[in-house]
């Protein structure tokens, strides 16, 4: 089925399966869906109502979720495209404010186009004076994310006149507002962490520019951005910015079809990206590089990563989706190079680390067998505490850019006129129905 330009088309009815239950003989048919690429779906929303049956999948290995014209991925060919734009064009040529309307409007900006979404942008990145307030409330040592998910949901008490969802321009303004407070938020829960004044944004500079200035600049003295760290940052928020029906994604999507308010929702996918088999990966993963220390220790993690008696695992690596190398990883090795040798970082021993610990495991019969890769945590690390990140702000980052993605698939959620409030069904295997026993009786 095509499509032009970035707009979605509906998908049509190819052909039919037919599902037998060998049981009763009985048959149904059901239609199967073709996709722009990728494998088609058969979609079984009539299965109970003609089986009495429900599907059963946990983990959601099979199960396409939603109809979406974002993002593809390829994961056994290592291929990942935003409305058909790969990933790596779209680091090397793009920036995140153009990935950003892309993700959102469907195709690439013109100019004039470009040029008004990041003016606005801009102008949205202040956050309520009052919000100040609110962060005082966290303890000194919260960490980051908790403050993330705390102050996110706090949004929508803060913006009221952007949470009807019913409301396309309230939808918009909402949008917008979280994409360009994000960075403001992040960098204040940085600043609150070390006990130094927020920064306010500067409308000067770029995105990823701003954002920097706001976590690293103080007040007492001039701060002027490294437009090479600038553009790897920037480049980083391209590699975070979408990665089709993930679990934060997911989460996201679920919370806003039973109409919850787009802020709430953001918090609710910040929440699930927190975990280290998601976005806590990358800080997980600096956090392995230091245990593992020098590369004579690699073959006994990468033992205890075998042994599945172990709950070890190799962080950065193995995926859901990608059999392949992450396309995303590629990019930031190449980056984590760039940032180390623009910061004149000679001695990189965590990166060496990093590359001998892949080569290593790539050449592994068992993770070769199970085909597990570095995915976009297993570099990023590197480069952010480079940068001057500390671990606890990696995850915020993955946030601060997968707020586009969130955003962009919620939207397209709210305005899919199938929309039906997430409810997924289970295999009860509790007990059978049993009469109550007094408390005296038990
Ligand atoms: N180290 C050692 N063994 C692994 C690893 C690993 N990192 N990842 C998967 N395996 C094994 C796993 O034990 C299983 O073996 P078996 O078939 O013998 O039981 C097999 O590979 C398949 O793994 P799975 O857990 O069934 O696969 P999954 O699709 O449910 O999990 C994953 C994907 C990303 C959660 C998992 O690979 C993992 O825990 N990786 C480490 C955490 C990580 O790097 N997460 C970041 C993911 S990418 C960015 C993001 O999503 O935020």
């Amino acid at each position: 089925m095509g499509k032009a330009g970035g707009t979605a088309k509906k998908a049509e009815t190819e052909h039919t399966v037919t599902l037998t239950d060998n049981a009763t003989g009985k048959s149904v048919d059901l239609p199967v869906h073709a996709a722009t690429e990728g494998p088609s779906v058969i979609d079984i929303r009539t299965l109970y109502k003609e089986t009495g049956m429900f599907t059963y999948d946990p983990g959601f290995t099979s199960t396409g979720s939603c109809e979406s014209a974002l993002t593809f991925i390829d994961g056994d060919e290592g291929v990942l495209l935003h409305r058909g734009y790969s990933i790596e064009e779209l680091a090397e040529q793009s920036d995140f404010m153009e990935v950003s309307y892309l993700l959102v409007f469907g195709d690439l900006p013109n100019k004039e186009e470009k040029a008004k979404f990041v003016h606005d942008i801009t102008y949205h990145s202040m956050v309520h004076e009052q919000m100040l307030n609110f962060f005082r409330g966290f303890r000194r040592d919260a960490h980051p994310m908790a403050i993330m998910v705390g102050v996110v949901g706090a949004l929508s008490s803060f913006y009221h006149d952007s949470t009807d969802i019913n409301d396309e321009r309230q939808r918009m303004i909402a949008s917008y507002r979280m994409i360009a407070k994000m960075p403001t938020i992040a960098a204040m829960a940085y600043k609150y962490s070390v006990g130094q004044p927020f920064i306010y944004p500067s409308n000067e500079l770029d995105y990823a520019g701003n954002f920097l200035r706001m976590t690293f600049a103080v007040p007492a003295e001039d701060y002027e951005v490294n437009p090479i760290l600038a553009r790897a940052m920037d480049r980083i928020l391209i590699l975070h910015a979408d990665h089709e029906q993930n679990a934060s994604t997911s989460t996201v999507r679920l919370a806003g079809s039973s109409g919850a308010n787009p802020f709430a929702c953001i918090a609710a996918g910040i929440a699930s990206l927190w975990g280290p088999a998601h976005g806590g990966a990358n800080e997980a993963v600096l956090n392995m590089l230091e245990e593992i220390g020098h590369k004579d220790n690699i073959p006994e993690y990468l033992k205890r990563a075998k042994d599945k008696d172990d709950p070890f695992r190799l962080m950065g690596f193995g995926h859901r989706v990608y059999k392949n190398y992450d396309p995303r990883a590629a990019v930031l090795r190449e980056s984590a190079h760039e940032v180390l040798e623009e910061l004149g970082v000679k001695d990189t021993p965590l990166l060496e680390l990093a590359m001998e610990l892949e080569k290593i495991a790539l050449e592994d019969a068992y993770f070769v067998e199970k085909k597990l890769f570095p995915n976009v945590d297993f570099y990023s690390g590197i480069i952010l505490q480079a940068m001057g990140f500390p671990k606890s702000m990696f995850t915020v980052l993955f946030a601060v850019a997968r707020t586009v993605g969130w955003i962009s698939q919620w939207k397209e959620m709210i305005e899919d006129p199938v929309l039906k409030i997430g409810r997924p069904r289970q295999l009860y295997t509790g007990p059978e129905r049993r009469k109550y026993v007094p408390l005296d009786k038990r």
